[in-house]
C-alpha cells in the first residue's frame, strides 16, 4: 500500500495551476449518456475517479478514448444500462449514470452505493424525483432498477439540498416531456457547469446557479466539445496549505469566482490575498490566526475544505470552532491530527481547535478524501517526518498532489 513521507517545516513558494474539477468532471461525463453523438470532454484532472467513470460508461457500451486531460465518448451503442456494484462501491458518484440512463434509454440499473466513511449519504431524493417524472422504480438485489417510457415533467422540492440529486434530476429533466421545476437546487459551481455543458448540447435549462432551476424537455441533445471548470476544492486546499505553512503561492487557471467563502476565512485568518481574473496569490506573513466556520451548501463554506480547515487552525494563534452541518460523520481526520499533537475537542457536529505552537511528526492514517489533504497540510507543518498511509484515498480528488506540492518546495515524496 503506497504512503506519503512528508519532512515538514518548509513554507511553500511559487506557482501552480488548478487542475480541471473532479465535482464537475464526474456529472460532465454522465450526461454523454444523453445523446448519440460523439463528445470531447477537455480539462479532465487526471483522477482515479475520472477513470473510475470513464471504465463505468464503457461497461455499458460508451466507445471511449482517453488523452492526458480529455477524453472522446460515444453513447450511440449502449449494450446495458448498468452501473455493477463492484464500480459504485469504489465511486459513489456512478449514482449519477440514472438520471441520463432512464431519461435516454427508459431503463436503468445502478447499485444503491453503499456506507461511506463520512455518512449514510442516501439516495432517496435521487429516486423520489425520477419518481415523479414517471420513473418505475424498484430495489432489486441492492440495485435500482429504474423503467420509463419517456420521462415527464414535473415540479419537485428536494427536502435537503443535494449537490448530485439537482445534477441528477436535470440532466434527466433534459429529455423528459414537457417543462420541469426543480426546487431546493444545489447553486454550486460544479451543478451550474454541468448546466452550462447541457445548454451547449441544446438543453433548455434557466435559473442553474440559484435555488429553482427550469428545464424544458427537447426530443435529443447533440454533441458537443466541453472544457470541465477549474477545481475549487483542490484551489483551496493549496491557499490552505499556503496559509498553514507560512507560505506564498501563486494559482493559475484558479475559479476566482467561486472561491469567494474559502478567500474570506483565510483573510480572516490574516493572509494577504490578491486575485486576478484567472489568479489567486496568497502570502501569509506570520501565524495564520484561528478561525471559525459553518459548512453550508453554496455559497456557504464548502464542506470539501472543512478538513483543510481543521488542520490550518491546529496551528493558528488562539482557539476557532468549525461546525459540519452537511455529512454526519466528517470529523475521522481529527484523531489523526491528534496523532501529530493537535489540540481538538468534538461535541456533535462541532470541533474545537486550540491552536499549538508546532505539531509533531508521526504515522497518520488517510480515512477518506478530503480528510487525508488535511493530513497532508499537517504533515507539511510538523517537525520532523510525517507518513500517511492509505493514499488511495488521496488519489482520488488530487492530480499528483505530491509532485505539485515538491514542484512549491515541499519535502514530500510517495513510498511503498
Ligand atoms: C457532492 O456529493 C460532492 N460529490 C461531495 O464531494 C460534496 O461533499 C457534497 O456534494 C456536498 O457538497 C460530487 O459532487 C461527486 P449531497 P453528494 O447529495 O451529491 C443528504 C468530495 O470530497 N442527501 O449534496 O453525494 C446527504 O446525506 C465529495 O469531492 C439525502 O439525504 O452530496 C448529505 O447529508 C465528498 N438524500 C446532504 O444531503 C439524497 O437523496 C448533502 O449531500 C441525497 C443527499
Amino acid at each position: 500500500m503506497q504512503k506519503l513521507s512528508i519532512q515538514g517545516g518548509v513554507a511553500l513558494s511559487g506557482e501552480v495551476r488548478v487542475a480541471g474539477a473532479k465535482n464537475a468532471a464526474l456529472p460532465i461525463l454522465a450526461a454523454t449518456l444523453l445523446t448519440s453523438d460523439a463528445m470531447r470532454i477537455t480539462n479532465l484532472p487526471q483522477l482515479n475517479d475520472v477513470r473510475t467513470m470513464v471504465k463505468l460508461l464503457e461497461r455499458m457500451g460508451v466507445k471511449a478514448s482517453e488523452g492526458e486531460h480529455h477524453a472522446q465518448l460515444r453513447a450511440d451503442a449502449i449494450t446495458e444500462p448498468f452501473a455493477p456494484y463492484d464500480l459504485v462501491k469504489t465511486m459513489r458518484a456512478s449514482i449519477l449514470a440514472l438520471g441520463p440512463l432512464t431519461a435516454r434509454f427508459g431503463e436503468a440499473r445502478v447499485s444503491l452505493p453503499g456506507g461511506c466513511a463520512i455518512g449514510e449519504r442516501p439516495v432517496d431524493l435521487h429516486i423520489k424525483g425520477l419518481t415523479a417524472m414517471g420513473a418505475q422504480i424498484a430495489i432489486e438485489a441492492g440495485d435500482i432498477h429504474a423503467t420509463a417510457r419517456r420521462l415527464k415533467g414535473a415540479r419537485i422540492f428536494m427536502d435537503t439540498v443535494t449537490v448530485t440529486g439537482t445534477e441528477n434530476l436535470m440532466m434527466a429533466a433534459c429529455l423528459a416531456d414537457g417543462e420541469t421545476v426543480l426546487e431546493n437546487c444545489a447553486r454550486e459551481p460544479e451543478v451550474v457547469d454541468l448546466a452550462r455543458c447541457l445548454i451547449a448540447m441544446g438543453a433548455r435549462i434557466q435559473g442553474h446557479g440559484a435555488d429553482v432551476i427550469t428545464v424544458q424537455g427537447v426530443e435529443r441533445l447533440r454533441g458537443v466539445e466541453y472544457a470541465v471548470m477549474p477545481d475549487r476544492i483542490e484551489a483551496g486546499t493549496f491557499l490552505a496549505a499556503a496559509a498553514a505553512t507560512r507560505g506564498a503561492i501563486t494559482l493559475t487557471d484558479a475559479p476566482v469566482a467561486s472561491l469567494d467563502p474559502v478567500l474570506q476565512k483565510l483573510r480572516e485568518a490574516g493572509a494577504e490575498i490578491t486575485v486576478g481574473d484567472t489568479t489567486v496569490r496568497i502570502a501569509m506573513r506570520g501565524r495564520p490566526k484561528a478561525v471559525s466556520l459553518r459548512t453550508a451548501p453554496h455559497p456557504g463554506f464548502p464542506t470539501d475544505m472543512q478538513a483543510q480547515f481543521i488542520a490550518m487552525n491546529s496551528v493558528a494563534e488562539g482557539t476557532s470552532r468549525v461546525t459540519e452541518t452537511i455529512f454526519e460523520n466528517r470529523f475521522m481526520h481529527v484523531q489523526e491530527l491528534r496523532r501529530l499533537g493537535a489540540h481538538i475537542e468534538i461535541e456533535g457536529n462541532t470541533a474545537m481547535i486550540y491552536g499549538v505552537d508546532t505539531l509533531k511528526g508521526a504515522t497518520v492514517m488517510a480515512t477518506d478524501l478530503r480528510a487525508s489533504a488535511s493530513l497532508v497540510i499537517a504533515g507539511l507543518v510538523a517537525e520532523g517526518e510525517t507518513i500517511i498511509d492509505r493514499i488511495y484515498h488521496l488519489d482520488r480528488g488530487y492530480e499528483h498532489l505530491e509532485s505539485r506540492l515538491a514542484s512549491l518546495g515541499a519535502r514530500i515524496a510517495r513510498v511503498a
